[in-house]
């Protein structure tokens, strides 16, 4: 998204039973992926199911700036023509990535290793998250770069003249920069070997592999993993189909679980146990959620879900779980205000760095609507006001972050006065479906004055 001065405000009032079949969007980790690693392959990849939305539009187009061909067929199907391992062409402009971490590092790591020279930049709040976590391990592949004062974009990568493969360990709990090292790696003569002590979403090695590059994962005695890459690889171009994506399923199904009398059906939506954290803390909390059809796709899990209003009862969410459902946080402390009982959420570091300051814009979105929270260093305290308890009535400040402005519309549905959200804009940035989605399911918004 670009920086527009005009915002998009917008209530949602409570509501009646939630009723139907929720079709979220493909996932936006993978279609990032499935845009980057066919724009590096030889020949035409195709892809279905991708997530079209501004994250991804701004990969696709970087993608085209590197020299691969992007196109997009009548009936939704993406085709790229890659550029092979190391045959990125120097983008003639500024790579502007808009709100997008995922897209802005990946991109990064992609290009590290190649002989062009490129800069990044993005919007008011991707300008904000810091890149000195992707950039530095970069630099150990020869690649140079130069940032604004503390490592913030816009910043030009140069990427190395003579590559070299790397071993080293990823000291930040993020598949982005895991990421972008696997992609660096691809144009590095030799092994790299990439170690993380902390299990984050495994979609890139999954996708590598599928690919044809030689990947190899190893579990390490503390549980943490090596993966090592061979460079100079040659990837092959193949069909991909994208699931759906479980971090969007999260508004749906929250709503599903906090309305009375609601009982919704999303189908197709991503398993795999590094996206899954939500899943198991919901059903720790007492929610009626059933899987059905589970089936592999694509080298990953797919599954169908049933979701019922239900009771929850506030938990305890092992700090070990954070990667697992990273971005679901905002969501899970709504939940948890409509919870009998307290929730603790810990080892949340990491949430202070994503689109907004999660932590805090959660933490004064909740007592805005009248729920009790602690905000901690690293994590939150929500005392649980049980269904139908939380009072509502106020607009909360999103600070550009697309999730914060879906979790609270989604606590307008069920409490006992509308919610409003200063900004809706960004929502296009993940889930541009969300607003006709949710009316169909049963929601009720009113447009509201900046
Ligand atoms: C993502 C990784 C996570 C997540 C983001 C998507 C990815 O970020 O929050 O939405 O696709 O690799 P970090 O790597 O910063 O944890």
């Amino acid at each position: 998204m670009q920086d527009n001065p005009r915002s998009r405000p917008l209530a949602a009032r409570p509501a009646g039973a939630f009723a139907g079949e929720a079709q979220v969007p493909g996932d936006k980790s993978i279609s990032h992926r499935a845009l980057i690693l066919g724009a590096l392959a030889v020949g035409e990849t195709t892809v279905t199911g991708l997530l079209e939305a501004e994250d991804v539009v701004n990969t696709a187009a970087a993608m085209r700036q590197l020299g691969a061909q992007v196109d997009r067929d009548g009936d939704g199907t993406w085709r790229i023509w890659g550029v092979g391992v190391g045959g990125f062409r120097e983008p003639e402009n500024v790579l502007d990535f808009g709100n997008s971490g995922t897209g802005s590092r990946l991109v990064m790591g992609a290009m590290a290793t190649t002989p062009i020279t490129a800069v990044f930049t993005g919007d008011e709040s991707l300008r904000r998250r810091p890149m000195r976590r992707v950039i530095a391990p970069l630099e150990a592949f020869g690649a140079e770069a130069m940032s604004r004062d503390g490592g913030l974009l816009p910043l030009t990568l140069r990427g190395a003249r003579a590559p070299v493969a790397i071993d080293c360990e990823v000291t930040v709990a993020s598949a982005q920069v895991k990421s972008a090292l696997l992609l660096a790696a691809l144009n590095a003569p030799g092994r790299s070997r990439i170690v993380q002590r902390s299990l984050t979403r495994d979609h890139t090695e999954k996708m590598l592999a599928a690919f044809g590059a030689e990947v190899g994962v190893e579990t390490l005695p503390d549980g943490g993993e090596a993966i090592t890459v061979l460079g100079e690889a040659e990837l092959r171009a193949g069909p991909v189909a994208i699931p759906r994506d479980p971090s969007s399923a999260a508004f749906p199904i929250a709503a599903a679980l906090l309305i009375p009398g609601s009982e919704i059906s999303v189908p197709g939506v991503l398993l795999n146990p590094r996206r899954a954290g939500l899943l198991e803390t919901l059903a720790e909390m007492g929610a009626a959620i059933a899987v059905e059809n589970r089936r592999q796709s694509g080298g990953e899990t797919l599954g169908d879900l049933v979701v019922r209003f239900s009771h929850l009862k506030g938990v305890e969410v092992p700090a070990e779980r954070a990667p697992a459902m990273i971005d679901e946080y905002p969501i899970l402390a709504v939940l948890a205000a409509f919870a009998e009982g307290r929730t603790v959420m810990r080892g949340l570091e990491e949430l202070r760095v994503k689109e907004s300051d999660r932590l805090a814009a959660v933490a004064a979105g909740l007592k805005a609507i009248g729920v009790s929270v602690e905000e901690l260093p690293d994590g939150l305290i929500v005392e649980g006001r049980g269904a139908g308890g939380v009072p509502g009535g106020a607009r909360v400040a999103t600070q550009m972050d697309h999730r914060i402005a879906m979790s609270f519309l989604v606590a307008g549905m069920a409490a006992r006065q509308p919610v409003g959200v200063d900004d809706t804009r960004m929502i296009a940035t993940s889930f541009p479906e969300f607003e006709a989605l949710m009316r169909n399911l049963g929601a009720r918004f009113m447009i509201t004055e900046p």
